[in-house]
């Protein structure tokens, strides 16, 4: 397959304080460079024996794809970027204030990430992130440091071939240009589409419907706050006896027994029971306590959850 070439999306005669010689020879020399390169690589790779390649050639070849690839991407990004007269719009204006605090605060942070790649190189790119439904500013160095699932909204070149023939060295009033530049409606437009895209989907367990689960982040906050929360580790026998860390704040009990320890508990405070890994063990201990009247919770992520947290562990055993 070949990767088609895309239209300089800016207008380069209506920018402001950049040049047209500089514009067409950063989308003709480097834009359409990574193509070419991605379509040659590509063309190569499709024309492999992969049982009969070394492993270095694959993993060259892999990597350079990698890098024309997305090098192509951002740059077409770059260019529809540019072409506005670079003051956001009402909603990019109150997305930015709700994640990064103010307009200001956002541009100052972007800004400095420009301005601190002045005389190295990489990507400055506003990225929409879909798990937190955020907004966030990234670095990109080699063309390549995507934020995973992140959907690039803005993009500033910070390589050299951006700025040098009309900046010189001066990286500083390069930045300024640009955000001079900014077409924002095309940047919420883009905004539009990325808020349509999923977060990743959560984990489901249909065998416990409806139960409710308590994420570690919301326990470790019930525990600092002191309230009373009967917190019961109901990891299986077997398990426990090869560990000795527990969960700090946690009591041990077994879960074949749980007729047996239900009865120390209270009815009026909470009850948050916990297993391995937070699937089947904790889920039908919380599911018994349920039904015998208990307020009980599973935790979701379970002990390896909690320590991937950093929740307090104890040793003992
Ligand atoms: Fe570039």
């Amino acid at each position: 397959m070949r990767y088609p070439l895309k239209p300089i999306f800016c207008r380069p005669w209506v920018l402001n304080g950049l040049s047209l010689k500089l514009i067409e020879s950063h989308y003709e020399n480097n834009y359409g460079g990574a193509l070419r390169r991605l379509n040659a690589i590509t063309e190569q790779l499709e024309s492999l024996d992969f049982a009969k390649t070394p492993g270095h050639v694959v993993n060259g070849l892999k990597r350079e794809e990698l890098v024309a690839l997305n090098s192509a991407l951002l740059h077409e990004l770059y260019f529809a970027s540019l072409g506005g007269e670079g003051k956001p719009t009402k909603t990019m204006a109150d997305a930015l204030a709700r994640d990064f605090g103010s307009v200001d605060r956002w541009r100052s942070e972007f800004v400095a990430m420009g301005n601190a790649l002045g005389g190295g190189s990489g990507w400055v790119l506003l990225v929409y992130v879909p798990r937190e439904r955020r907004l966030v500013n990234q670095f990109a160095g080699e063309h390549t440091q995507a934020v995973t699932g992140g959907i690039p909204l803005l993009a500033l070149d910070m390589y050299e071939h951006a700025y040098h023939m009309d900046f010189g060295a001066n990286a500083k009033a390069y930045v300024d240009a640009f955000m001079r530049n900014v077409d924002w409606k095309a940047v919420e437009a883009r905004y539009e589409d990325a808020l349509k895209v999923e977060p990743p989907r959560p984990l489901v367990q249909e065998e416990f419907g409806d139960l409710p689960g308590i994420d570690v982040e919301e326990v470790k906050a019930m525990l600092d706050s002191g309230k009373p929360l009967q917190f019961i580790d109901a990891r299986p026998g077997h398990y426990v006896s090869r560990t000795q860390d527990i969960i700090d704040g946690a009591t041990w009990r077994d879960p074949e027994r749980v007729q047996e320890w239900m009865g120390q508990l209270s009815k009026s405070d909470p009850v948050v029971v916990f297993c391995v890994y937070g699937f089947h063990v904790g889920c039908r201990t919380a599911v018994t306590l349920r039904e015998a009247g208990f307020d009980a919770k599973y935790m979701k992520g379970g002990h390896s959850g909690w320590k991937a947290m950093g929740g307090p562990i104890r040793f003992e055993r």
